[in-house]
């Protein structure tokens, strides 16, 4: 078990004063200090906030990994990078209930905060924002409007409608509390950081996104908090997903991008419990079809699938 600080009103006098300003010892709260002692657990904006103000002032870089926690390796790899770009790595873990768009989907969403305690003290991660849905959504906030055009009707968005619009509220939100200089997000959700790089264009906020590769299985599948929902056969089917996204990177020059996305359609349909949503091949700025191939800005494949019960989202870079 990892030993963190839950910074409340007074750890955070002590902290300011013993840790930081390297003043001499002021014990204002017992605190349990051993080596073990690796990060910083706030739950509250406002000295979440005193705390990053006080970083800055002392020139140091703040890096931010938003999730929602049930984390595992492909979270972790985004808290490595932004370990080694920045001076401090904050970590949120909020799961947002506005971009849920069936109840269902939010109560099931695996919680497991011990373990993802470990694994962020395991990746030295400086400081954990544990919100409550309160302290993100105060009765006061307003809304954020973004012009998002098609970017939140294709793939994704037809399929989850408003569930981007609950993301750029949430990832807005959290932004305005960290201001960091940089943000880390995961190629894995690749409409999602594409959306939230516009959304940063057509805002004041002052941040860097950097999109981190996807982390995979050993047999492909890309590692995400819903595996762990998968049916044993269905685990083990589930890999037909990146096969399939390899096989359209390999046909991407010779064959038609209708003829790759229709036998990617037609293999995953086949297997069975499994219901492809869709399998896009999309330019990898604008989202759009591709109508000419030698002009696209690059080549994306991405696509959802229900494995079962559980839904599965894949892309892979073509070109
Ligand atoms: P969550 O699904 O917890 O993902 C948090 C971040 O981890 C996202 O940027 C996601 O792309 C990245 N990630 C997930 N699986 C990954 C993998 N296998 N390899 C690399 N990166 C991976 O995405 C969300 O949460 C939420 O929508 C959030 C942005 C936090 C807003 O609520």
């Amino acid at each position: 078990m990892s030993l963190i600080f839950l910074v409340k009103k007074d750890t955070f006098a002590f902290l300011s004063l013993q840790n930081y300003e390297k003043k001499p010892t002021f014990h204002i709260c017992p605190l349990p200090v051993n080596e073990n002692t690796t990060m910083l657990l706030f739950k509250k904006v406002e000295l979440l906030q005193k705390h990053i103000t006080w970083l800055k002032t002392k020139g140091l870089t703040i890096g931010f990994t938003p999730t929602m926690g049930a984390l595992h390796s492909g979270h972790a790899s985004l808290i490595q990078q932004s370990k080694s770009e920045c001076n401090i790595s904050v970590c949120s873990i909020f799961v947002n209930p506005t971009q849920f768009n069936e109840a269902s989907d939010l109560e099931k969403y695996p919680r497991t905060i011990a373990k993802d305690i470990d694994l962020l003290a395991s990746v030295k991660n400086d400081i954990l924002f544990l919100p409550e849905v309160k302290e993100v959504y105060p009765p006061n906030l307003e809304e954020i409007q973004i012009q998002l055009g098609h970017l939140d009707k294709v793939m994704e968005g037809e399929h989850r409608p408003g569930h981007f619009q609950g993301v750029v509220q949430v990832v807005h939100r959290l932004l305005d509390i960290v201001q960091p200089h940089y943000l880390y997000m995961g190629q894995k959700d690749f409409q999602q950081f594409t959306i939230i790089q516009q959304m940063i264009e057509q805002t004041a906020l002052n941040t860097i996104l950097r999109v981190c590769p996807i982390k995979r299985e050993a047999d492909g599948l890309a590692m995400s908090s819903r595996n762990v929902r998968l049916l044993p056969e269905h685990r083990k089917l589930a890999v037909a997903l990146s096969q399939c996204l390899a096989k359209a990177k390999e046909d991407y020059l010779h064959k038609t991008i209708e003829a790759i996305e229709q036998q990617a359609i037609t293999t995953l349909s086949n297997i069975p419990d499994f219901k492809p949503e869709y399998f896009d091949i999309v330019d990898t700025k604008t989202l759009l079809p591709i109508k000419d191939k030698s002009k696209a800005n690059g080549a994306v494949a991405c696509t959802a699938v229900f494995a079962g019960e559980v839904r599965l989202i894949d892309n892979m870079i073509l070109s």
